[in-house]
Order: structure tokens, then sequence, then C-alpha cells
């Protein structure tokens, strides 16, 4: 019999040690709660990205027989291999694989895969190549794997799969060795999931998908996209879109597996439609709080942070800074450039809404906007850079003269003379800051974009913000500012790591279309900003469904099912204008509230779905083990069958208590948290 109780996990992603979006955040940030649990049982899998791994990994001897002679027999084949310890917290075991080293089996593990699971695969597309490659090294390891640990063949592989062999001779049966537990996250990690079924290599599967193909396509190209969902002809529209060996690729990972899971109820929905498997449970995502949150100190590092977009404002809208910063906020969006799918076409339209709005009542509060979503560009424009410089030449020559006229005041006073105004301005500095208050002078307005975009004249964004007329006019009470590329620390403009611009501002918006998750507005909430979401969300729904008014708290919810989008960008465009109407001290409040809703996106509650799969994928391919549950899990009446349950209740925060106001913007009070009573997210299947 194997050992059930303590399982080896292997976890595959296109992200490990490799950024791309919001799975890396998931993977990275489970991390510490899995290696908590599995020790150094867990690795992860990925791909070796030549630029990040040299940062993100250490490289280490591998000192587990196992996995050491299973990468030497993938070594020996010409194909390179990092194994290695992840710099983050937990700092988890890896294997990465340098999919590049094994392109000269591409052609091969192609036809394989034709013939044992019917899945096509186009020449020239190298996303899906990639997956192929990445599956096969995958599916390749785990065997090997298994077969050093089992001592005896599980699947022999000298240069490729032998395909030939009667598969089902080749598990190793009634063996002493670890049950292990694969899991594959979206379908760039499938092709390994549909080997391990196909091959019968010796593992409990799961497959997590964060998205749909499908749904992602669609929902991007103007598509009736919910109200059709049960009636899309789902090969011809992958079809149509070109992406049918992707989506072949998808569907059966997803029909391979033990138990195949998503990241929300809107997107299980979907899944069940679009891949014709209802899964299993839902797995929503969580976050590493403690790394998060900054405890009582978060309104301080707002007010810092703050300061630094404040001095990079004042460089951006030189010679038309006219407002006052006092009176100003800032919102922003940020994601990757999905233009209709993250909504970013809503939050454009509704800006001008909220600038229309906010002049025809004569507001003194000024709304700076950012998008900030990667696009092609060529650099930062001049005009982004020399605002930059001229403010910081500014502040340079200010320090200057402040500090002769310091000297002076010194040398007057102790020379018992009383200092007079006049007397401490010389005419030579009088001229220099003269000159200063020159160069600020422009004719041109402040820019809408800080970069040369390679498609300037078809960007979606710029298009937009040109029809509805956004152009950092002086009378403009909204102001945009377009960042295409994600913020680091080292950007010479705003300076900032993402965490920290998110801590300065004011309000996350992220009126999403198409949104399995969305971490956004959850990296929002865990710094105690407020933010805007929707109903189509999978993090709106999740919050909508736990928490009594959410917007009490600082998560404002825009419906995009019911409504019709002029009437969602009149809703969104209101959430804003009463957010400017806030006064300092109910932000303040407010900032309180929202960062208080922290513990429940913890993965130390959000993880508890993990295991809940883990368990439920053991039980179901070793049906004859006894597996005892973890003493974190919950008790719950069915084996496996809890899959998609979570139990608010367990939180610290206090449950409702009738006749307690909870929405009082001007109170410091700290009422405990009005939960609803939690609903199974999904029927189970078994
Ligand atoms: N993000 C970032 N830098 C930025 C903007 C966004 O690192 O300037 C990250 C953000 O922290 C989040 C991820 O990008 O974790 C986006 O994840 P989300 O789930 O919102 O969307 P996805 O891109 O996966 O669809
Ligand atoms: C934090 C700081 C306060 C500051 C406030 C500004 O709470 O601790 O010192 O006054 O932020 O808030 P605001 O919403 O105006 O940026
Ligand atoms: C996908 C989704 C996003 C989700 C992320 C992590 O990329 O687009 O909504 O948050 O995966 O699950």
């Amino acid at each position: 019999m194997r050992d059930v109780q303590q399982p080896l996990l292997f976890e595959t992603s296109w992200e490990v040690a490799n950024k791309v979006g919001g799975i890396y955040t998931v993977i990275k940030t489970k991390v510490p709660v899995t290696v908590q649990e599995y020790g150094d049982r867990y690795h992860l899998t990925g791909p070796w990205n030549r630029f990040t791994a040299p940062v993100e990994v250490e490289e280490i001897e591998p000192d587990q027989p196992a996995i050491k002679q299973a990468i030497e027999s993938i070594r020996a084949q010409g194909i390179q291999v990092l194994y290695g310890r992840w710099l983050i917290d937990g700092a988890p075991r890896v294997v990465l694989f340098d999919i590049g080293s094994a392109a000269f089996k591409l052609d091969e593990w192609k036809g394989d895969l034709w013939r044992v699971a019917g899945i096509p695969s186009p020449p020239n597309d190298t996303e899906t190549n990639d997956a192929i490659l990445l599956g096969y090294l995958n599916a390749w390891f785990l065997a090997r794997h298994k077969e050093q640990a089992a001592e005896k063949p599980v699947w022999h592989l000298d240069l490729l799969p032998d395909i030939t062999r009667p598969v089902a001779d080749n598990v190793a049966k009634n063996d002493q060795e670890h049950a292990i537990i694969a899991q594959f996250h979206e379908w760039q990690a499938g092709v390994g999931a549909v080997l391990c079924n196909k091959r019968k290599i010796d593992v409990a599967t799961i497959f997590t998908t964060h998205a749909t193909l499908l749904g992602r396509y669609l929902c991007a190209g103007n598509v009736d996209f919910y109200n059709n969902l049960r009636h899309f002809n789902v090969d011809e529209e992958a079809g149509k879109r070109g992406i049918y060996h992707r989506y072949c690729i998808e569907r059966a990972a997803s029909h391979c597996v033990d138990v195949f899971t998503t990241v929300s109820n809107i997107t299980a929905y979907e899944a069940e439609y679009l891949l014709k498997r209802k899964p299993d449970g839902v797995l929503p995502n969580g976050l590493n709080v403690v790394k998060f949150s900054a405890m009582h100190e978060f309104q301080n590092l707002h007010q810092v942070a703050k300061e630094k977009i404040n001095r990079f404002v004042r460089g951006h809208f030189y010679g038309h800074y006219n407002f006052d910063l006092e009176n100003t906020l800032y919102f922003f969006t940020a994601g990757r450039y999905e233009y209709r799918n993250k909504g970013i076409d809503m939050y454009i339209e509704s800006l001008a809404r909220l600038n229309a709005r906010l002049k025809a009542c004569n507001s003194p509060v000024t709304v700076v906007a950012f998008i900030i979503t990667p696009a092609k560009v060529n650099s930062f424009t001049v005009e982004t850079l020399k605002g930059q410089a001229l403010i910081k030449q500014l502040e340079d020559t200010v320090n200057e003269v402040s500090a002769r006229i310091g000297r002076r005041i010194f040398e007057m006073a102790a020379r018992g003379k009383e200092p007079q105004a006049d007397d401490l301005l010389t005419e030579q500095d009088r001229i220099l800051l003269k000159r200063r208050v020159f160069s600020l002078k422009r004719d041109a307005l402040p820019p809408i974009v800080t970069h040369n975009v390679a498609d300037d004249s078809e960007d979606p964004v710029l298009s937009q913000l040109r029809a509805v007329q956004l152009f950092n006019n002086d009378d403009d009470r909204v102001k945009v500012v377009f960042h295409p590329e994600f913020l680091n620390a080292n950007n010479p403009v705003i300076g900032l790591d993402y965490e920290d611009f998110i801590r300065g501002t004011h309000l996350g918006v992220f009126p999403s279309y198409y949104e399995p998750w969305g971490y956004t507005p959850a990296e929002c909430t865990v710094m105690g900003v407020p933010s805007i979401t929707t109903n189509l969300s999978g993090f709106g729904c999740f919050m909508e469904d736990n928490i009594v008014n959410p917007q009490d708290y600082g998560i404002y919810i825009v419906d995009r099912r019911m409504k019709s989008a002029d009437e969602s960008q009149d809703q969104l465009a209101s959430h804003m204008f009463d957010f400017c109407q806030k006064s300092r001290r109910q932000r303040i409040n407010q900032r309180n509230r929202t960062e208080r809703l922290s513990d429940i996106l913890d993965w130390k509650r959000m993880g508890i779905e993990y295991m809940k799969a883990r368990q439920c994928a053991l039980r179901r391919c070793y049906p004859e083990s006894k597996i005892s549950r973890p003493q974190s899990i919950p008790g719950t009446p069915i084996d496996g069958a809890d899959l998609a349950t979570y139990d608010l209740a367990a939180l610290s925060i206090t449950a409702e208590l009738p006749g307690i106001k909870d929405h009082d913007e001007d109170s410091d009070l700290r009422p405990p948290i009005h939960l609803k009573m939690k609903t199974p997210l999904m029927t189970p299947t078994i």
C-alpha cells in the first residue's frame, strides 16, 4: 500500500518563479501554508525563465534520491533542469525545466500527444508548443520519480515515452512508497495532467483552472457571454478563434484528473458549460496576509506612499498644477492589458461622467485617475521625464535657497540684528527662483500617457480617452495618467513598487467583465484601500456571498449582470462621486474597516479548500486506502464531498450581532463584521 498519510505534493504552473499575472500571486502567496503542511515533501515545477530565475531562485543540489535521479535522467538526455529554492516566504523547492533545451523533442511529443490523447497542435503556436514541452517534461519527471521511489520501472523513458508499451503494465502496483498528489494549474500545465492519465502514472491528480480559454476570448470580443453560456457551440467557437487545439488541452485536462476545480463559483458555472465537466469544487484565492498587513502602521504607510505619488503629480502636471493636493484623490486601475475583460473601457467612460458631475457641482476635489497596464511601448516620453526633472530642479533650488536664508538669519541674529523679510532673499536667489518658475511654464496640456505607445493611434485606452475628451484641461476635475507598464521602484518616473503605489492611493477601480477571481481588489483590501469591483468577478461574488453590506467596508460592487452597460457605468460613476464627498476622517475610518476584512482572505483560511481538494483526489485515486483528515480541516459529513464548503463562522471575527450600527462613517468604533450565513459554493459531484 502507498503511504497516503504522508503524500508528496507536486504543483505545476507556468507561473512558478515566472511572473505573468494573478496565477503567480496564487502560487507564491500560498507557499507558506503549503510548506507548513508538507515541508520538503512539497515541490513546485514549471518553466525555467532565464531572465528572472537568477533573482528568483537559488540553485541547490537535490538531496532526495528519487528527485535527484529523476532530474539526472532528464539531464542525461541533454535537457537542462534547475533545482533550487524559490526565494520567497517559505522557500519551497522548485524543479524548473528549460523548455528551449527540450525543443528537439517537440515534433515527437506532438505526434505522441495526438496518438495518446487525440489532441492536435498546429505548427506555429509557440504557447501551445511550450505547454506541450512543459507537460511532457513534467510527466516524465513524475514518472521517473515514481520509478526511482518504487525502485522499479514505471514508465520507460529513454528519449521519449515508449508509446508502444501497454501502459497498464508499467504501473507499479502495491509498492510501499509515498502516494503522490500532482496539481496542475491552468491549461498551460494541462498536458501533464492528460499524460498522467493516459500513461497511467500512479499519482492522484487535480486540475485547477483560473479561467477558461473560451470565456476569456469570447468576452474580449463583445459577446453577450453570460446570457449565452449554455448555448455556445464550443468546438465551433474555439475553431473560429484559432484556439481549438488549446481548448482541447484544457478540456482534456479537466476530464482526465481525479479532481477538477476552479477559483470561483462564476468560473465553475462557466466551466461546466464550456468544458463540459462540472467542477468538483471551488478553491478561492487567498493572500499571505502577514506580508501585506502592516497592522496599525498601514495608515502611516498610506501617507508616506501618497507623498511619493504627490511628488510625481507635481512633476507630471507642471505648468498646470493649479489644484490642491490636500483635496486630491488618487484612483487607479491595474492589471494585464485586457481592455474589455478588465473593464478599462467602463472605467474611462465612468471617469468622464464623474468629471462632468464634479464640474457641475463646482467640487473642490480633484481626482487623478491612473491606468496601469502593460502595452507595447518605446520608453518614457521626453515630456514625462522633463516634468520630473524640472520639479526636482525646483526642489533642489528651493532647498539651496532655504539653506542660504537659514544661514543669513542665523548670522544676523548672532550679531544681534532682528532679521527683516526683505533681507532674507538676495537678488541672485530671487533671479534663480524666477528662472526655475519660468521653466515650469508650458503651452501644451499635461500628457495623458507617460510612455511612447507603439500603436498610439490604435491603442484602445488612448483612443477612448480622446473620444471622451479627458485631456487634463485646467478645469477638468478628473485628470488621467495612463502608465502603460507595470510599476517598480526603479522606475524613474513613479518610483514605487506596485504594493507601495496601492497604499498611497485612495480607491482601486476594477470594473471587470471577465474576471474569474481578480486579485487586484483583494490586494487593495488587505492593504486597507477601498475598491470597486463587479458582480462578474470571482472576488466580488465572494464578498457579496459572505459579507453583509460589503460597501460599508469599502468594497463597492457594480452590477454588471442585471444592468445595461450604460446603467452600470452610471452606477460606477456614482460610487466614485460619492467617494469624493467623503471627509478625510471618513476615509480614514473606511480604510480601517476595509483592512479588517483581511482575515477573510488569508490563506490560513482559504488554504483549507486546497487541503480538501487534495484529500478528495487521494480518496478517488486510492479508494481502498484509509485517509485520515488533517486536523486543520474542519469536520464534514461525507468523505471528500465537502470540497466546496467553507466555514467562515470559524473566523476570529464575531458573527452578526443584532442592533449594532455598523455603517457610521464618522465612527472610529470597531463593531463586528457582519457575515452572511455561508452556503456551500457548489454541490460536489461525488
Ligand atoms: N500587478 C503587478 N504590478 C502592477 C499591476 C498588477 O504586479 O503594476 C499584479 C497584481 O499584484 C496581481 C496581478 O498582477 O497580483 C493581477 O492578477 P489578477 O488576478 O487581478 O488578474 P490576472 O492578470 O491574473 O487576470
Ligand atoms: C493616514 C495618516 C494621516 C493622514 C491620512 C490622510 O490616515 O495616518 O496622518 O492625514 O492618512 O488621508 P487621506 O485619505 O486624505 O489621504
Ligand atoms: C486568472 C484570472 C484572474 C485570477 C487569476 C488567479 O489569470 O484572470 O481573475 O485572479 O487567474 O486565479
